[in-house]
C-alpha cells in the first residue's frame, strides 16, 4: 500500500505555528519516543499553552494536515517508515501537580509514576497499584489504566480536555465520563489536558507499603527492564490472555527481534531492532493460535497507529 508522507514545509504554516507558540520538531523518530522502541518518522509539534490548541487544530485542518496526539508513548505500536500524520505533544506546565486538601490537580503531560509518589508523600493514597505503569497521566486517563485491583477512573472528579466534537476546550465532571476496563467514553480525537483527582488520605508509610508490594509483584511477573508496551491484549471476560498464551507454549516465540516475553506471555518485547512489521506478524501469529485453541479472538490493549 502506498503511504502519504506528512511533513510541514510550507513557510506560511511554519510562521503560523510560531505565532501560536508551537514548537516544530521536524523529522522526529517515534522509535525514540515509544517504550517499544518502534515507530517511523514524522514532524512533532510541542504545545506549551493549552489555549493555542483550538487555533492549532483549525490551522492543521485548513491545511489538510492529519495529526495524532502522543502522550508518553508507552502503550503504543507505531508503524515503520515515513508516517502519514504529524504528532502533537503537550509540554508539561510547572508545577504539574497542585494539591488542595484531598484534591490533586494534575497536568495531562505529568509522569504517572511521579504523580503517584508525589501524592503519596503528601499522604494521599489510592493509586498504589499504578506504580510502575509507565506513561503520562493523560494517557492513563484515556485508557483508564489500572492494575492490582484499582483503576485511575475511580478517582477522577474533573477532566479538562480539548473536545473534538465541540472544537473547543471544555471541562467535564467525573460523572459525565464512563470509565470501564481499559476503556473510556472520550472520543478518539479528544485531547486530555488536565485532571482533578480526589484521593483518600492515608499516612505515607502505609501507602509506601502498598507501593512496595505492587512493585514486587510487578517485578516478579513482568519484564520490566525490556522494551515493551505492557500487555498487548486485553483479558477476555473471565480469562487471562497471558495464561492462555503461556499454556500454548508460546513464550520466547519470535519474529525477528519481536519476541513473546519469557516472563509474562502477554508482554511482547523488542529484543533488539524489531520493526512494527515484525511485531505485527508476531501478534497475528499468537492471536491465531489462541483463536484456534481457545475459540477466543483477543482484543488489542495496545493502541496501533498505522501498524
Ligand atoms: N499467567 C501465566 N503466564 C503468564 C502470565 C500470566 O500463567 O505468562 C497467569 C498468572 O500466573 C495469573 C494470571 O495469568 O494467574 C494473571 O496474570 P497477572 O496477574 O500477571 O495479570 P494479567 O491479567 O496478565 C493484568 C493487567 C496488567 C496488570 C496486571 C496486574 C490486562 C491485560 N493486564 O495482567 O496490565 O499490570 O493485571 O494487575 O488487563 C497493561 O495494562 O499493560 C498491563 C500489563
Amino acid at each position: 500500500m502506498r503511504r502519504t508522507i506528512m511533513r510541514i514545509e510550507d513557510s506560511k504554516v511554519v510562521g503560523a505555528l510560531q505565532e501560536l507558540g508551537i514548537q516544530l520538531r521536524p523529522g522526529t523518530r517515534l522509535s525514540e519516543l515509544t517504550s517499544l522502541g518502534i515507530g517511523g518518522t514524522t514532524d512533532r509539534l510541542l504545545i506549551k499553552n493549552h489555549e493555542a490548541i483550538p487555533d492549532l487544530l483549525n490551522l492543521l485542518d485548513s491545511q489538510g494536515i492529519p495529526h495524532r496526539f502522543l502522550g508518553g508513548g508507552s502503550n503504543l505500536l507505531v508503524g515503520d517508515g515515513e508516517l502519514p500524520w504529524v504528532v502533537l505533544q503537550l509540554v508539561s506546565s510547572q508545577p504539574d501537580i497542585v494539591l488542595e486538601g484531598n484534591f490533586a490537580k494534575v497536568d495531562a503531560a505529568a509522569d504517572l509514576g511521579r504523580t503517584v509518589t508525589y501524592c503519596a508523600k503528601n499522604d494521599l493514597g489510592g493509586m498504589e497499584g499504578l506504580i510502575g505503569v509507565p506513561g503520562t497521566v493523560g494517557g492513563a486517563l484515556r485508557m483508564n489504566a489500572g492494575a492490582y485491583g484499582m483503576q485511575i477512573g475511580t478517582y477522577v472528579r474533573e477532566v479538562k480536555l480539548y473536545r473534538s466534537a465541540a472544537r473547543k476546550i471544555e471541562t467535564l465532571r467525573g460523572d459525565q465520563i464512563s470509565f470501564e476496563y481499559r476503556h473510556t467514553s472520550f472520543a478518539p480525537d479528544d485531547m486530555m489536558l488536565a485532571v482533578k483527582l480526589e484521593l483518600p488520605s492515608k499516612p505515607y508509610p502505609e501507602i509506601l507499603k502498598g507501593i512496595r508490594i505492587c512493585n514486587e509483584k510487578r517485578r516478579a511477573s513482568q519484564p520490566l527492564g525490556q522494551k515493551s508496551a505492557g500487555c498487548i491484549f486485553k483479558n477476555p471476560p473471565g480469562a487471562s490472555s497471558g495464561r492462555m498464551i503461556d499454556e500454548l507454549g508460546l513464550k520466547g516465540l519470535n519474529v525477528g527481534d519481536a519476541r513473546v516475553s519469557d516472563r509474562h506471555a502477554n508482554f511482547f518485547v523488542n529484543a533488539g531492532k524489531a520493526s512494527a512489521k515484525d511485531m505485527l506478524a508476531l501478534i497475528s501469529a499468537v492471536r491465531q493460535r489462541v483463536e484456534k485453541s481457545f475459540g477466543l479472538i483477543l482484543e488489542f490493549e495496545v493502541v496501533l497507529w498505522n501498524a
